[in-house]
């Protein structure tokens, strides 16, 4: 959808290995700065952009796409093939509650995808409203990213889907094998992992491919912007108050840390490069990357984050304890390159990062159709099901509620009425139409698509019945 009309030569010109010695060469012309010399003020054209904000020369299209360039529509897993089908398994887990130990936190409670990916809390609410102590970045573009986490703890996108399942603060499941069994209580689920990974046959629902699977889901999540229009080669995409934001963001010397198509997330670096980083005044002493490699050396290292969608994914830093991107773009150009920025500067910064704000698709926003619970056995004897006391995602509803067929896999756009309603998204303009098994499916509960809604006001799956039409 996005960029189709783009010549494919030029994206993959763009995309090339060969870039990142560009963006190095690239901002050393343009800062003065590279690699280990960052975090020197960078001299030359940067002390005309602070002396004189107004007259900010544009940065010209051909150095923008050498330091940035565009996103790919799709990030491809080196090893692990994709398909449709596998991609909307993930996404229906995506949305799914009953991932989580009381069914009331799916990844979409922290990462709605109707809010850009975040939940615009500083910390996250998880199980039983415990917060962790890290805010949550956005899954839009994640998988681009060198590696997942603030501290980059997870090598890739399927590695880091394990893990909140699994965390006590956050889905709390007690184990793989409990997630595994949970799955494959659920008839339309074995369907769909048995048509996502057919080499697997019956053995399909695992806790590898759940994470597979919604990893396939995540690197999808790619929307092109504005600043990719122009780019693009749109010259009015863009504002002259945002150009001038562009030209101050490159010889500010930003791009030595926020540069290539996702504006950061390809290294780690100290927080508080320049001037030391007020840990302590801000009560939030997270020792970063040495958390995970145990080196002194990765002490208040964070990988740098992507700077797209940053306008929409707040509070900020991975304390989530500053709400105004002006303000965070203050702290940066304090801490990280030993500067202060006049308001005017602030301004047209922050009016350059609001070009970064992906085009969100309603299909790449609407909540699935969940698959149905079984009706109860009828001898009640089943040892692996989870007991409807223990799961409030087993009602008398979700129970009457007919299994879908194993090839209704909800289409993306096809996630219908309901679903459209449910994430407060425009309905897709003509619904090729869910098939009548979709569409009589259990309905997505509002309140698991809202990222706000306190766990105990979250409605079990399919607790009322599905509006009737549309
Ligand atoms: C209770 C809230 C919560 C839930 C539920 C949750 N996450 Fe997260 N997520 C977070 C937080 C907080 C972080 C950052 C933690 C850190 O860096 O240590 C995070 C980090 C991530 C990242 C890394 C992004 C980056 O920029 O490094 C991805 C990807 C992600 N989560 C995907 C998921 C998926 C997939 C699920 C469901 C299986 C999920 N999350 C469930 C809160 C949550
Ligand atoms: C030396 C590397 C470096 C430089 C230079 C740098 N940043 Fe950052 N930036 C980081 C790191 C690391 C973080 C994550 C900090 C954390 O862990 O909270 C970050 C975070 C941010 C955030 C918050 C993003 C979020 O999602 O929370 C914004 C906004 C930002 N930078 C903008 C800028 C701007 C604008 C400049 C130039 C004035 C700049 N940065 C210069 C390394 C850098």
């Amino acid at each position: 959808m996005q960029g189709t009309k783009m010549a494919k030569g030029a994206r993959r010109r763009l995309r090339s290995p060969s870039r990142l010695a560009l963006v190095c060469a690239t901002t050393a012309l343009w800062t003065g700065a590279c690699g280990k010399k960052e975090a020197t003020a960078p001299a030359g054209p940067s002390a005309d952009a602070s002396a004189a904000p107004a007259a900010t020369p544009a940065v010209d299209r051909v150095q923008a796409t050498a330091i940035f360039g565009l996103p790919p529509d799709r990030y491809e897993h080196p090893q692990i093939p994709t398909s449709p089908v596998k991609v909307e398994l993930g996404r229906t887990l995506f949305f799914d509650p009953r991932l989580s130990k009381a069914g009331d936190v799916s990844c979409n409670s922290c990462h709605g995808l109707e809010s850009y990916g975040v939940d615009r809390e500083a910390t996250s609410k998880g199980h039983e409203g415990q917060r962790g102590d890290r805010n949550a970045p956005t899954v839009l573009f994640a998988a681009g990213h060198v590696a997942q986490f603030w501290d980059g703890r997870a090598a890739d996108v399927e590695e880091q889907a394990k893990a909140p399942v699994l965390n006590p603060v956050e889905m709390a499941m007690p184990d793989a094998k409990a997630v595994e069994q949970r799955l494959a209580a659920i008839p339309g689920y074995v369907s769909m992992f048995q048509a996502a990974f057919p080499e697997a046959g019956e053995a399909a629902v695992t806790f590898d491919n759940m994470a597979k699977a919604i990893g396939a889901f995540e690197r999808t999540l790619n929307s092109r912007s504005r600043f990719d229009d122009w780019q693009d080669g749109k010259d009015e995409a863009l504002t002259a108050e945002e150009k001038e934001g562009l030209g101050l963001f490159v010889r500010l010397a930003c791009i030595t840390c926020h540069n290539g198509p996702l504006l950061g997330a390809r290294t780690f670096q100290k927080l508080g490069k320049v001037e030391p980083w007020p840990f302590a005044a801000r009560g939030n002493d997270d020792p970063g990357r040495k958390k995970f490699t145990g080196k002194d050396e990765d002490l208040h290292h964070f990988k740098v984050p992507s700077l797209r969608n940053v306008a929409m994914t707040g509070p900020y830093f991975h304390d989530g304890k500053t709400a105004d991107l002006g303000e965070a773009v203050q702290l940066m150009a304090k801490h990280q390159l030993g500067r202060s920025l006049d308001d005017a500067q602030v301004k047209k910064i922050v009016a350059f990062l609001g070009t970064l704000t992906s085009d969100l698709p309603p299909a790449m926003r609407a909540a699935p159709v969940r698959p149905a619970e079984p009706p109860p056995a009828p001898t009640g004897a089943g040892p692996a099901a989870p007991s409807p006391a223990a799961d409030p995602g087993v009602g008398p509803a979700a129970a009457a509620a007919p299994i879908p067929a194993p090839n209704a896999v909800p289409a993306p756009a096809g996630a219908g009425p309901a679903a459209s309603a449910a994430s407060r998204v425009a309905p897709p303009p003509a619904p090729a139409g869910p098939t009548g098994a979709a569409a009589a499916a259990a309905p997505t509960t509002a309140p698991a698509a809202a990222p706000n809604t306190p766990p105990g006001a979250a409605a079990p799956v399919a607790a009322s019945p599905a509006p009737a039409g549309r």
